[in-house]
């Protein structure tokens, strides 16, 4: 299922046979981070568009699929807790940024793709990480995806906080616009919310095929 999600998506083909290759490790290493991901390609795909980035799409896209790649080597008790963290563990794992844009500046030789894994958790006021980038000094497809990787992280359930709607996202990330998020993406998702929503419910649909097929 989760592979014909991946081949839904417009990227260029010589980047699939690699996608698929890696994608498959992650699954075996974290599959809440591969659905996560998947989840984040399609919804990046969407804000591309509504951005029109129309070139771009498919790096930005790719990037997107491979933005979380460096958990691969953050150590699994990390991701497996699903609560509260101490300061120590957090540090452990913010560095999947780096670790995955060392690993991806070597798979791809795509620079998109190695600074949305570094620069996703940038905040638009300077207060992210790892670099502490504000503004337009945070590359455009990592605040592009910075932003889906948010919406996804607010309406998953986990065990600290309950499974929230599109409608309690959307507020979520309007009230961050212009502090954690930049102003023109998050007006450029708005637009193109009733995509977003639609797209949301049938990928979950198709991850919640993988799941099943997996437990039985
Ligand atoms: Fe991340």
């Amino acid at each position: 299922m989760v592979h014909r999600s991946i081949d839904r998506l417009p990227l260029e083909a010589d980047d699939r046979a690699l996608t698929g290759f890696f994608l498959s490790a992650l699954g075996h290493a974290d599959r809440i981070t591969l659905h996560h991901s998947v989840m984040a390609s399609h919804l990046t795909e969407i804000l591309c568009r509504s951005m029109c980035l129309n070139g771009r799409t498919p790096e930005i896209v790719l990037a997107a699929l491979f933005h979380d790649i460096g958990k691969i080597g953050v150590e699994g008790r990390f991701l497996a807790h699903d609560g509260p963290l101490s300061p120590a563990e957090i540090r452990a794992l913010q560095v999947h940024t780096t670790l995955g844009a060392q690993a991806l500046s070597r798979m791809f030789e795509r620079e998109t793709v190695t600074l949305v894994a570094c620069h996703h958790h940038e905040k638009y006021d300077g207060t992210g990480y790892p670099a502490g980038l504000s503004g337009e000094e945070i590359p455009l497809p990592a605040r592009v995806v910075g932003l889906i990787d948010a919406y996804d992280a607010i309406r998953a359930k986990r065990s600290y906080s309950p499974a929230r709607t599109h409608g309690e996202a959307m507020a979520c990330l309007v009230s961050a616009r212009g502090t954690h998020f930049d102003p023109s993406v998050v007006d450029a998702f708005v637009r193109s919310e009733q995509s977003v929503e639609a797209t949301y419910d049938e990928t979950q649909a198709d991850l919640a095929a993988d799941t099943d097929i997996r437990h039985h």
